[in-house]
């Protein structure tokens, strides 16, 4: 086992961790960990924009921008937080431009911006163009020019290792114990500051836009240390995934004048929100679509799906604004966008809640309480700007403004913060968890139970939820951990060993299955992406407060452990915005 010291550790590359790193490693000696390397980060997936009030192409300002987002989120958002981000993010976008990100632009030469859902002119008059985009490759883009300057920096990078535990020494962050996924070796990591910037959980869902490694491993480690999760049970679902396959087709695709249209070619989306139509939130539109299936109106052989019509826009106006996904539907459906309509369903793509933060990263014991050195900014994170449903292009942008606060927060308590003293055998946990799973006996194959896990999110957590669906996920969630005791790991080497990898990812998103499922029991109303069919009502009496939940262990007589899960509320920050029936 090797030991390091750093003043920061950022554990995960992408777009959050790469513009801390950028703030902190100015200030303090910092290092980079990930699981993978920094630009196969999933920042690199996401597509159509990043937005601000830049009002480069029509009248804009960031007031108009909290309040979408507030209204967007279903009023769950925390509105100082919102406040914060909407301000910061005309800076964010020209930092981002000043390292060179090549933005599409007006003819003018200014960045160019485009119309992304429940983005609005006036609070609500009429949709507004403030997304910012690089094609339909925006996070792509985003991720290449933080590496960049984090290479030009000389920020410190610990490619391919996969951290597995925090350590905490007298309820402060100090330190973190990595797996070197090229030997099998163990690194302890002692830091003044760790931030977590390591992404969501998209594989609990089958159809999901998530990449395979998106397992929720920051929320998943911070849940084991007793620390609480925020908001768990709200999960976005993108409207337009490629149909069976949930490969994301950017909202952008609507944005340059796509059209949802279902087997009667009808544009349904006049009927849900008739102002802003194919441009409602997310959770709107993607209610919608899983209605008109429900209600026999989908298309194809099942009737499984709507279609995306692009056939009206100009091949020359879908290359240049839309050239990956319009290749995604030609790879992957053999369906020409130019003259077909592209089948199209919701798909899992985002996790509004996550590790509770302040506006400056630190991350939140209990409703007010910090930890002290312990950070969270991106997915991971839950600030919360986002609420109960996030609007598109709002997470590139989150990424940037509060990534760059947390590395600022993160270096500025490093400065004055000593090193603390790690825990007796720092490595014992991550020892237990490695051996325990390569060491055991048991014949469940990982695959098999990972299959089942998505099968029952799919069918009992997704768009549509009841009491019954979820208590169904919740029985078989408690015998999928039953057979995940039991579960094989073939490969017994050290080397590369990604089946033993796999393992331990299943069991951290079983983990974060039972919550967001724990939650969503809980709460008896519909809100943004939370939507309950038999509490179909958005419920501010009893439901406008944010879900706090915690794992507990109770150790019986006998030494046998019980876990279970409590949750506790905190209210929402309200400021300017008083809610308001969430129309369009
Ligand atoms: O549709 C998209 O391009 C995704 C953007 C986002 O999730 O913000």
């Amino acid at each position: 086992m090797q030991v390091h010291q750093y003043d920061v550790i950022i554990v995960g590359a992408g777009g959050a961790g790469m513009r801390a790193a950028l703030e902190s490693s100015k200030r303090t000696r910092t290092a980079v960990l990930t699981k993978l390397y920094p630009t196969r980060s999933h920042t690199g997936a996401a597509q159509g924009g990043m937005c601000a009030a830049l009002a480069n192409v029509e009248e804009d300002n960031w007031e108009w921008h909290t309040f979408d987002t507030v209204k967007g989120g279903d009023f769950l958002v925390d509105q100082d937080a919102a406040e914060v981000m909407c301000k910061e993010a005309v800076d964010a976008v020209l930092d981002l431009e000043k390292m060179g990100l090549p933005f599409n632009r007006t003819a003018e030469g200014k960045i160019d911006q485009r119309f992304f859902g429940g983005h609005t002119r006036n609070h609500g008059e009429a949709v507004v163009r403030r997304s910012c985009f690089a094609a339909d490759r925006t996070g792509h883009m985003i991720l290449q020019t933080l590496y960049q300057q984090c290479i030009k920096q000389n920020v410190e990078f610990f490619n391919e290792y996969y951290v597995l535990d925090l350590l905490m020494t007298d309820g402060k962050a100090s330190g973190v114990v990595a797996y070197e996924l090229a030997t099998g070796e163990l690194h302890v990591f002692s830091a003044k500051s760790v931030i977590f910037a390591s992404g969501g959980f998209g594989k609990v869902f089958r159809t999901t836009s998530n990449a395979h490694t998106l397992t929720g491993d920051g929320m998943g480690i911070v849940w084991r240390k007793g620390l609480p999760l925020e908001d768990m049970e709200f999960f976005q679902f993108h409207p337009t995934g490629l149909a069976g396959l949930g490969v994301l087709l950017s909202e952008a695709a609507r944005g340059e004048g796509g059209i949802l249209r279902n087997k009667d070619n009808e544009r349904f989306m006049e009927r849900y929100a008739p102002t802003v139509k194919d441009l409602a939130p997310r959770d709107m539109v993607a209610r919608a679509m899983a209605n008109e299936v429900r209600e026999g109106r989908g298309c194809g052989p099942d009737g499984a799906y709507v279609m995306l019509d692009l056939t009206h826009l100009e091949p020359a106006h879908i290359d240049a604004k839309l050239p990956d996904i319009t290749e995604f539907a030609r790879t992957y459906l053999g369906v020409e966008p130019y003259t077909e309509q592209i089948p199209v369903f919701p798909t899992a793509h985002y996790a509004m809640g996550g590790i509770p933060t302040n506006i400056k990263g630190e991350a939140l014991a209990t409703n007010d309480d910090i930890i002290p050195g312990l950070y969270a900014a991106g997915e991971v994170a839950c600030v919360s700007v986002h609420g109960a449903n996030r609007l598109g292009t709002n997470s590139l942008l989150d990424i940037n403004v509060f990534g760059r606060r947390a590395g600022i927060a993160a270096a500025e308590y490093a400065a004055t913060a000593s090193f603390e003293e790690l825990p007796e055998n720092p490595e014992q946990y991550v020892v237990d968890l490695v051996e325990g799973l390569r060491n055991s006996t048991g014949e469940e194959r990982i695959a098999a139970i990972r299959s089942d896990l998505q099968a029952t999110m799919d069918l009992n957590a997704q768009v549509y939820r009841t009491e019954g669906s979820l208590k169904q996920a919740l029985t078989d969630l408690e015998a999928l951990k039953k057979r995940f005791a039991n579960v094989a790991v073939q490969d017994k080497g050290k080397r590369f060993n990604t089946d033993l990898l796999e393992a331990v990812e299943l069991g951290f998103l079983l983990d974060l299955a039972e919550v967001l499922v724990a939650g969503a029991l809980a709460r008896k109303e519909s809100r943004g992406g939370h939507f309950r069919e038999d509490y179909d009502k958005r419920d501010d009496v009893n439901f406008m407060r944010h879900t706090m939940a915690y794992r507990e262990v109770s150790v019986a007589e006998d030494g046998t452990e019980t876990v279970s899960i409590r949750l506790d509320y905190k209210p929402v920050v309200q400021t300017r915005y008083k809610p308001m029936e969430r129309k369009y």
